[in-house]
């Protein structure tokens, strides 16, 4: 009888923990403002943060800027009216934020930036969770040297959206290392915006200006360098072979063409921030301080190395 009384007294002090629980995760309202959703990579980061909010009982209001940042902008106003209880925010651009986050700031709403940085006072947000993309653009160059070696080399650069933190730190990451060779150089360099239709367009302007005087391109991420194989094919040239081709992101599809020979190196820059995005909010919630920057880890690939099982192990 004793037993039986402490396994109900248990079963509903579980229970009654669970309601709180949920309640608590319930009654919170979370806006997220995201940039776009033009590539694989940004769908999978809405995905991440959307499936966590669910995981942990949240609401959350989601407004897509279409890549435009007056659009971001009024959406944080948005949130910061409706009273959400938090923000959580992957800017397109790394200026400009600091009086909307001034007034998020005055409502006392957490704001936790992710995956692109910015240039502001630290004290308006809560924390940066994201890649370092100066070590991405590094990470290429090293390879690049490693399999081609030191020049002469000539690149095109297909540059990610301008004005954006991991466009102006891949640039930065790649030169850094290119400049210590003085046969190695960027010969043509144009925004590809993120996206593999414009990836394509610009590769094949490239093409059409110097198609064979191209050795390498370099992509700030894997969809625009998708695009740019395409139109290496379809100019006649193999790439991977002809051209050796280089991206940041490491998405399914980039995994597929490095499989297929076609792509030679993509470094890893994760998208899933949905956990730690929630984690952060949370911390803030509980007066926690956290650090200015939660680096992500990444990895990097080269062709030779991806197979069918490295194909399936991907998580986006
Ligand atoms: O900010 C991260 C970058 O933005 C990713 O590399 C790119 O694919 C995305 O649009």
């Amino acid at each position: 009888m004793k037993k039986v009384l402490i396994t109900i007294l248990v079963t509903l002090a579980f229970v009654s923990a669970a309601t709180i629980f949920a309640f608590a995760g319930g009654s919170k309202i979370v806006g997220f403002s995201q940039v776009d959703n033009q590539n694989p990579w940004r769908l999978a980061e809405t995905e991440s943060i959307k499936s966590e909010a669910k995981k942990r009982g949240y609401k959350l209001k989601y407004s897509d800027g279409q890549a435009v940042q007056a659009n971001q902008i009024a959406a944080v106003r948005d949130f910061i009216a409706q009273g959400v209880d938090g923000i959580i925010l992957a800017p397109k651009t790394s200026t400009g934020w600091e009086p909307v986050l001034k007034e998020a700031q005055e409502a006392k709403i957490p704001v936790v930036l992710v995956d692109r940085d910015i240039e502001a006072p630290k004290d308006l947000v809560v924390t940066f969770i994201g890649s370092d993309f100066v070590l991405e653009g590094e990470m290429i160059a090293k390879m690049m040297i490693e399999d081609l070696g030191e020049g002469p080399l000539r690149v095109a650069e297909l540059q990610g959206q301008p004005g954006a933190d991991p466009t102006i730190d891949r640039k930065k990451g790649f030169e850094n290392i290119i400049n210590k060779y003085p046969n190695i150089e960027i010969t043509m360099s144009q925004t590809g915006e993120f996206n593999r239709t414009q990836g394509k367009q610009v590769m094949e302007a490239f093409l059409q200006a110097a198609g064979d005087k191209i050795d390498v391109v370099y992509a700030h991420n894997d969809d625009m360098a998708i695009g740019a194989i395409q139109a290496i094919k379809e100019y006649g040239k193999n790439p991977g072979k002809d051209i050796y081709v280089a991206s940041i992101d490491g998405v399914r599809d980039a995994f597929v063409a490095m499989k297929a020979g076609e792509l030679n190196v993509s470094v890893e820059c994760t998208p899933l921030m949905g956990p730690s995005a929630f984690d952060a909010l949370e911390a803030a919630w509980r007066g926690e301080s956290l650090p200015d920057w939660i680096v992500n880890e990444d990895g990097a690939y080269r062709s030779k190395d991806v197979d069918q099982a490295v194909l399936d192990s991907r998580k986006y």
